[in-house]
């Protein structure tokens, strides 16, 4: 487009966005994914020195944020990535780091985001969603503070409408992330780890979270009370209807309802409505039915909003004598604790991965999460819903103080419709809960809770105090208990009305696939005989919870290993030894025994250790037989040694001679043979496998899958011994996005291409291009090893939206305008000290109506980015009316010499990174002058 051609469609879109502005109709809402497209600086960006008063008093000024925060800073040599990101899980491993957050560096970072924004957006609201940034963070858009928040665990939504521009301009998103700040005492990863969102919405709208829709039963009846937030950034007040339907698992409305909502301008209302429903399908952990409320917010102009949420039929309720009830049928909560790092990806973790531990823990018989200790990502909520989990839905922060109470508002807000949802815990362990003030604290916070979600209880993991005079469990409706075995049946004795559960347990030692403990190489054996101080083994504090029905149930610490907190030990361990599974979700030998304690439908039997033993040859190896069945027979090579019944608790251990062979468990109930398990010895490692969760990937730039590489001999037996070295390549529509091994020892790169096995096993996660398609081949090879191939099929699926990532923009602003003089001012004219009201403050268009007098300078300051700084950058006067002098820094660059409107280019020669801009304009008689088009900095052609 010539510039005169580009100035008539800037001129053209400028008028229907006006129209836009008066009409206001905008339809219903986007959601666009703002992941893509991210530049990124790890450490501080000091801002400049504030001195001297014009610096002073132009830096207070509502858009004139310094350093990294300015519109125009200089961010050319910044790395360019995609969120979700943590900065953490790049890092080295480093003995000096604190080893509570695993060893590795944390520090500061920022991020900043370009995009421009159609002017038929223009009278919409626009929110802006960051789904989660660790961990003390600060957000500007346009050079204007318009977030801070002290959490990394919260989502925060923000209304950025009012500073942001349209059509050619481009908008800047700068974020400061301060991750020095910790929150916890386990890895917490660093960056904006989670999914972040633009949302654009009419004026009037549903309030982000407005839905509230949690069905209730009513003796044999169901009614869904649902109350839908409508806000407004209107000029003028409106009427509207919200039309509310639930929607079937297939998909077929099953109940409608209205209510009218009248929403003043720049206020909110709320619409309340309730729908009667008669045998809906049950959300049971078996089959999970999920419904959907579809809001309509409409006025005479058509559909102005519409909103989707999930819930489900179910009933909660926790009984003092008898536990925890699902639709009025007794459930033990087999529960885990989890926090939220997975192998590889540090706590940007994807979606499908979620998915994938959350399947392994289902499999492992776990019916219950607790996401320790603070909210986790909504989809992941989602998630459990789908797939018929109850979660322990936990606070970060313990304090009901104003930021800390919308913490606590958001996640109660965000959560309530989930029917996975069964209890709400407002912290874990904090020494005030056996006193006065911490009762008070909590007695607030419940409140708060209750105010929000009527439906279910609330629960505090305390660790002490449950007998104080004046304690939390007096402020909560569950008493929430972390490692007091001894205190279940006194506390019971002594509150006989007051349900109670485990919030937390065990905290017991394992290494996955070890089998001898070696305190020297912090290596913890996988029988379960490893419990903490505090903690107990697997077994024994899951009998004392099975024994008492009216302990409601466990949450084993923790489900999975997480980095940080290396107990027992420090450096070099890095990662947990808690998990039942390791960092990349493989199974420890605690995984079996609770899946044989808490699996009913099926068979379990599991079989340790591995039977490679060489050296110890006729000497006694522990074998341990995980199993729900009531008998087991080992058998050597096939024949009989060993036979036992099974303590459904404690399952089953016997001492066996070592001798290479095959090592069978037989399960038997009643001298009948109910399955097999087999260990067998194996030779040397001899071929690499690689076994893909799933065959197929979505070609969308998210999904993501777990590979595992294992190792067989040459006759194709499993060698869980194997600790060598594997490197890997990946071609097609996707990439490795991280490695690891579950060794909480190792100190190898989550990032890259390498990774060794550890004890028989490491993971690959794959991901998918956004617009990806067709084959990926991801091969793994060793040295003297024979390699692997493994094929996975990425299909083609319709992009998600998302708004594109547009390039810096330098227009120059802020501009001061000198009175109008008679005579041709000095080119190097500035108001003078102090002065802040002689000379105007103005953006083009700066048209002055015909004067008196001719000359006026116009004065303006501004950075020039490193890639514009080369000599070949233009700088482009849109459009100016008189004639015209370009001064910069008292150089003149050129002059305007027609009159008639027209646009002025200059080249711009290398120089400073901030320059000085005098215009001098001359009017014409009668005619009106001035900068009317915008001043923007151009890249030159390369
Ligand atoms: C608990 C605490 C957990 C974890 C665990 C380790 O006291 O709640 O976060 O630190 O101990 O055993």
């Amino acid at each position: 487009m010539t510039m005169r051609a580009n100035f008539r469609f800037l001129a053209a879109t400028a008028a229907l966005a006006l129209l836009a502005a008066g009409s206001a109709w905008a339809g219903t809402r986007e959601r666009l994914s703002l992941d893509a497209g991210w530049l990124f600086h790890l450490g501080d960006v000091a801002p400049p020195a504030v001195k001297g008063h014009g610096m002073s008093y132009g830096s207070a000024k509502a858009g004139s944020a310094g350093g990294a925060a300015a519109t125009d800073y200089d961010d050319s040599g910044w790395r360019r990535l995609d969120l979700p990101h943590d900065w953490v899980v790049e890092g080295p491993f480093d003995a000096g780091e604190n080893a509570s957050q695993g060893y590795r560096p944390r520090g500061i970072g920022w991020y900043r985001r370009y995009l421009q924004l159609p002017p038929s957006d223009r009278g919409r609201h626009i929110e802006l969603q960051f789904d989660a940034i660790a961990t003390l963070s600060q957000v500007w858009v346009n050079g204007i503070v318009v977030n801070r928040n002290w959490s990394g665990y919260n989502g925060r939504n923000i209304d950025i409408t009012p500073y942001l521009r349209y059509g050619e301009d481009v908008n800047t998103i700068a974020v400061r992330v301060d991750a020095d700040a910790q929150e916890g005492w386990w890895y917490e990863g660093a960056g904006i780890y989670r999914h972040t969102w633009l949302v654009k919405r009419d004026a009037v709208h549903i309030a982000t979270d407005g839905v509230h829709a949690d069905p209730v039963r009513k003796g044999e009846h169901w009614v869904l009370p649902v109350t839908v937030d409508v806000e407004s950034s209107a000029k003028a007040a409106h009427d509207a209807q919200v039309e509310v339907s639930l929607l079937d698992p297939a998909g077929r409305e099953v109940a409608k309802g209205r209510a009218p909502v009248h929403v003043g301008g720049l206020d909110a209302a709320t619409a309340r409505l309730e729908l009667s429903v008669s045998k809906p399908a049950l959300w049971t952990l078996q089959h999970p039915a999920l419904y959907h409320v579809r809001s309509v917010l409409r006025d005479g102009r058509g559909e102005l909003d519409r909103v989707e949420v999930q819930t489900g039929f179910r009933t909660l309720r926790f009984d003092a004598d008898r536990g925890f009830f699902l639709n009025e049928q007794p459930l033990k909560l087999q529960g885990v604790a989890i926090h939220q790092d997975h192998a590889g990806v540090g706590v940007a973790v994807p979606e499908s991965i979620w998915e994938f531990r959350l399947r392994q823990l289902k499999a492992m018989g776990v019916n219950a999460v607790r996401f320790a200790h603070n909210a986790a990502a909504a989809e992941v909520l989602d998630l459990a819903d789908r797939l018929g989990l109850l979660v322990m839905d936990e606070n970060r922060n313990f304090n009901p103080s104003p930021d800390y109470m919308q913490q606590l508002t958001w996640l109660v807000r965000r959560d309530r419709n989930h029917p996975s949802v069964i209890l709400w815990s407002i912290f874990n362990e904090e020494p005030l809960q056996g006193s006065e003030a911490g009762y008070e604290m909590a007695r607030r916070m419940v409140a708060q809770v209750k105010k929000l979600d009527a439906t279910r209880p609330v629960t505090a993991a305390m660790h002490d105090g449950l007998f104080g005079e004046v304690n939390v469990t007096q402020a909560v409706d569950v008493a929430g208990f972390n490692y007091q075995p001894w205190a279940y049946d006194r506390f019971h004795k002594l509150h006989p009305t007051q349900p109670l559960t485990s919030t937390e347990d065990t905290s017991a030692y394992m290494t996955r696939g070890a089998y001898d403990s070696d305190r020297e190489h912090h290596v913890l054996d996988s029988y379960d005989d490893e419990p903490s101080e505090w903690g107990a083994t697997h077994r024994k504090a899951w009998r004392a919870i099975a024994e008492r029905p009216f302990v409601a149930g466990s949450f084993v610490w923790t489900g999975l290993d997480y980095r940080g907190e290396p107990t027992p030990f420090e450096w070099p361990s890095a990662s947990s030894f808690f998990g039942a599974m390791d960092l990349c979700a493989f199974p420890k030998m605690a995984f079996w025994i609770h899946q044989a304690h808490w699996v009913k439908d099926r068979l379990v039997l599991k079989l340790v250790p591995h039977w490679n033993w060489t050296g110890r040859e006729g000497r006694p190896i522990r074998v341990m037989v995980a199993t729900n069945a009531p008998r087991v027979r080992l058998l050597l090579d096939g024949k009989p040694v060993g036979e036992a019944d099974v303590d459904p608790i404690d399952m089953v251990t016997f001492q066996v001679p070592y001798a290479p062979g095959r090592l069978e468990a037989v399960a038997l109930r009643d001298g009948k043979e109910l399955g097999r398990d087999t260990v067998e010895t194996s030779g040397a490692a001899a071929r690499l496998v690689l076994t893909p969760d799933r065959p197929v990937l979505a070609g969308d730039g998210l999904d993501a899958v777990p590979v595992t590489v294992s190792a067989v001999d040459a006759q194709g037996r499993p060698v869980a011994t194997a600790n060598l070295p594997v490197h890997f390549d990946i071609d097609g529509a996707g990439s490795i996005i991280g490695v690891g091994n579950g060794d909480p020892n190792s100190h190898e790169a989550d990032k890259g291409n390498d990774r060794s096995l550890f004890n028989g096993l490491a993971q690959v996660i794959v991901q998918s291009r956004r617009a990806g398609r067709g084959p990926l081949t991801l091969r793994a090879t060793s040295p003297g090893m024979q390699g692997a191939v493994a094929m996975i099929d990425v299909k083609a699926v319709a992009a998600p939206p998302a708004v594109p990532a547009a390039e810096p923009f330098t227009k120059i602003g802020g501009w001061r305008i000198a009175p109008a003089q008679a005579e041709r001012p000095d080119p190097g004219m500035a108001p003078s000290y102090g002065d802040m009201n002689t000379w105007g403050w103005g953006e083009p268009p700066m048209k002055q109506g015909p004067e008196t007098q001719p000359w006026r300078v116009y004065r303006a300051s501004f950075g020039v980015r490193a890639d514009r700084n080369d000599g070949r950058a233009r700088l482009v006067f849109r459009e100016i009316a008189g004639r015209a002098e370009v001064w910069v820094d008292d150089v003149k660059l050129g002059d305007k010499t027609d009159p008639a409107p027209g646009p002025l280019v200059l080249a711009l020669p290398k120089g400073a990174a901030q320059r000085t801009l005098n215009v001098l304009v001359q009017s014409q008689p009668g005619q009106p002058s001035g900068l009317v088009g915008r001043v923007v900095l151009e890249a030159g052609a390369r």
